[in-house]
């Protein structure tokens, strides 16, 4: 096992000790907080809170705030343009934003294409598109592997016709990682623009949103350590050329003018604090601790005869694991978890188009590991799944 400071870092994490008879599995639904993330919270309501732009000491102090957490965001996905970051209420809703402006924008024949491997997150913006006269075309994968069909989706794209790609990074039920770079340069070689659900993509690997050359890139703080917030990356000269929903007053000016309404400045502050934590322990060693944990929980399942898992082996994906026990509900397989101290979730998570390619209408169980768990944790896991028998 790798030298991860694991102590060290568990013992940041206030609701670790909160709960000493939970084990946190269910990270891919929302990750826990450091303790520092928690103070920038608070700090910021004890000294801060104002609206942004008012001639006084608190609001000045907002201004900065917000302006941090643009920094440290731009930082987070590898965009040293911060005007390049939109935040907003969560990714669903700043997604269906982007995507009723590409709405107005349509030429008759304009296809999107979205793939069975997204969350609805980053399928239904788009579906909504048809009834302003969008075909929308999806990606297959492959069920036995869980590998998204690159050739499918280079046939799919059409030069004049397709106009954007709706892409996960990392898949919330089965843990893929698409090949992104590739089907990025493939889209733009036809002239097609993409927006990358990274929502579990950036709490477990580096990202450099400017190397993939992705033209949107959207995740969520409460994934990555940080309050309930969505933020976006978009392009300057897209963010610049479609036209935002806001209110009269409000800056004309990217990104203010894609942020509506008053922002949740308390959250920014602790934007700030997990990001300055994640860099703290620094992404790579994370992975590689993260990698070591995922191929202890793989073994560990392929090796219990009841157990079905989906999705790839152990590379190119992050440690999200989705399962069944063979007769048992996904819900029931929770239901025992739980009642022994560990969380996971069952059913499909919004990943709609993943249950349906796997022929699963109820789901299956989700176990997905975040830097803070431990061997012991996976360990107590498998022997209360070994004692599901049918
Ligand atoms: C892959 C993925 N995309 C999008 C979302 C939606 O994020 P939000 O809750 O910020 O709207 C989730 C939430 O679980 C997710 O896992």
């Amino acid at each position: 096992m790798s030298s991860f400071p694991i102590e060290a870092v568990r013992a940041q994490f206030p609701a670790l000790s909160n709960n000493p008879d939970l084990i946190f599995f269910d990270n891919p639904g929302g990750t826990q907080v450091p303790q520092r993330v928690i103070d920038a919270v608070s700090h910021y309501w004890a000294t801060s809170c104002a609206n942004v732009g008012g001639a006084f000491a608190t609001s000045q102090r907002t201004d900065v705030t917000v302006a941090a957490a643009r920094a440290a965001m731009a930082r987070l996905i590898g965009t040293p343009d911060p005007y390049e970051i939109v935040f907003g209420q969560s990714m669903t809703a700043l997604t269906f934003h982007i995507a009723r402006s590409f709405g107005e924008t349509l030429r008759p024949g304009d296809e999107f294409i979205v793939t069975n491997l997204d969350h609805d997150a980053n399928v239904a913006p788009w579906l909504d598109l048809e009834a302003a006269g969008a075909m929308i075309r999806r990606v297959p994968f492959d069920p036995t592997t869980g590998i998204l069909d690159m050739a499918a989706l280079e046939a799919m794209l059409t030069p004049g016709k397709t106009r954007l790609l709706a892409i996960t990074a990392a898949s919330n039920a089965l843990g893929t990682m698409p090949d992104l770079k590739r089907a990025i340069e493939l889209a733009h070689a036809a002239g097609v623009l993409v927006y990358v659900d990274a929502v579990q993509f950036v709490p477990h690997c580096s990202t450099d949103v400017r190397a993939l050359g992705g033209d949107f890139l959207a995740c969520s703080a409460y994934k990555f350590f940080g309050p309930h917030l969505g933020v976006l990356y978009g392009k300057r000269e897209h963010l610049e050329r479609l036209r935002p929903h806001k209110v009269r007053p409000a800056k004309t000016t990217i990104p203010h003018c894609w942020e509506q309404g008053t922002l949740n400045h308390e959250c920014l502050a602790g934007v700030v604090a997990a990001v300055e934590y994640i860099e703290s322990i620094g992404m790579e060693a994370m992975q590689r601790y993260e990698a070591e944990l995922g191929a202890q929980l793989l073994d560990g399942l392929h090796a219990l005869p009841e157990i079905t898992v989906y999705g790839p082996g152990k590379t190119g994906r992050v440690p999200t694991v989705a399962f069944n026990v063979a007769g048992y509900a996904p819900r029931a397989v929770s239901e025992k978890l739980g009642a022994a101290g560990i969380a996971s979730w069952s059913g499909n998570y919004y990943a709609v188009g993943v249950m349906e390619a796997l022929g699963l209408p109820n789901g299956a169980v989700r176990v997905g590991l975040a830097h803070y768990n431990t061997r012991e944790e996976i360990e107590h896991l498998l022997a209360v799944l070994q004692t599901l028998k049918k």
